[in-house]
């Protein structure tokens, strides 16, 4: 297993380890949209997989920004339109090959992007918990809070970052801003959503408000920060 990245990963960029990953709306949000696909053109050096042979295990995504973005997509606004020198890394996303969860590369992946930003001696992860869709309901600052009796904390992907020496520094709503028609949402989600007010969606960390035949989806993160060291 190795890690590729920059100009020697050109020819794995349309692997698209996240197909399939992510539920269908959470392709919409319109700043991703924006500058996601000049990832790997404008900063190629943040962008890595984990491969085995030919094979393509997992994909990192990171992005030098200046200052503390206020949330997942204002770290994207930041990359490609702040002004200055990074002093930064944030990362944008970890994914591992569906087949492939659960068995440990997650950490790995983590490492990697540490590596990464150790030149700017911090990376900031405005973390997606994967476990939160199981509590729609509760607000983010209370998940946040979820600790098992052991201490670690209740959602995998956060015990994850802390395990690796990561920080919870706070929490953000509108990491991801979602916005469509009753239509296209009944098409992002299967279901049929014939009311306003707000509804649970599969997939969905906080409901989707749903107001005059347009819903709006706000998503929450988890802020944790890594300082490390070259
Ligand atoms: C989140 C993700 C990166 C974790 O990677 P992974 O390699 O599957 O995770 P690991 O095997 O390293 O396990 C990490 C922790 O999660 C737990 N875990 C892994 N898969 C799990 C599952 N399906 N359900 C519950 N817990 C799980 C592990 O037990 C471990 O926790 P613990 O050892 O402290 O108990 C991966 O599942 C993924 O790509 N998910 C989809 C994309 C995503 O949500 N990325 C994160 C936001 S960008």
């Amino acid at each position: 297993m190795r890690f590729v990245s920059g100009d020697e990963a050109a020819p794995l960029r349309d692997t698209h380890v996240w197909r399939g990953v992510w539920p269908d709306f959470l392709l919409h949000d319109a700043v991703s949209n924006r500058y996601w696909s000049r990832l790997w053109i404008d900063f190629p050096d943040f962008q890595f997989f984990l491969v085995e042979g030919e094979r393509v295990l997992a994909e990192g995504n990171c992005v030098p920004v200046r200052g503390m973005p206020l949330a997942w997509r204002a770290a994207i606004l930041d990359a490609w339109e702040g002004q200055g020198e990074p002093d930064r890394v944030c990362a944008l996303a970890i994914i591992v090959s569906p087949e492939l969860q659960g068995s440990g590369l997650s950490s790995r992946m983590l490492g990697h992007m540490r590596e990464i930003a150790a030149p700017f001696g911090t990376l900031v992860a405005p973390v997606r918990p994967t476990r939160k869709a199981q509590r729609p309901l509760m607000p983010i600052d209370d998940y946040v809070q979820l600790r098992r009796e052991d201490g670690t904390h209740a959602d995998p992907w956060i015990r994850t970052h802390e395990r690796m020496g990561g920080v919870v520094v706070g929490t953000a709503e509108d990491a991801m801003l979602i916005e469509g028609s009753r239509e296209e949402w009944e098409a992002w989600t299967g279901v049929e959503l014939p009311h306003d007010g707000d509804v649970i969606v599969p997939g969905a960390l906080v409901p989707v408000h749903f107001a005059a035949g347009r819903g709006v989806y706000r998503e929450p993160c988890v802020w944790i920060e890594h300082r490390v060291a070259s």
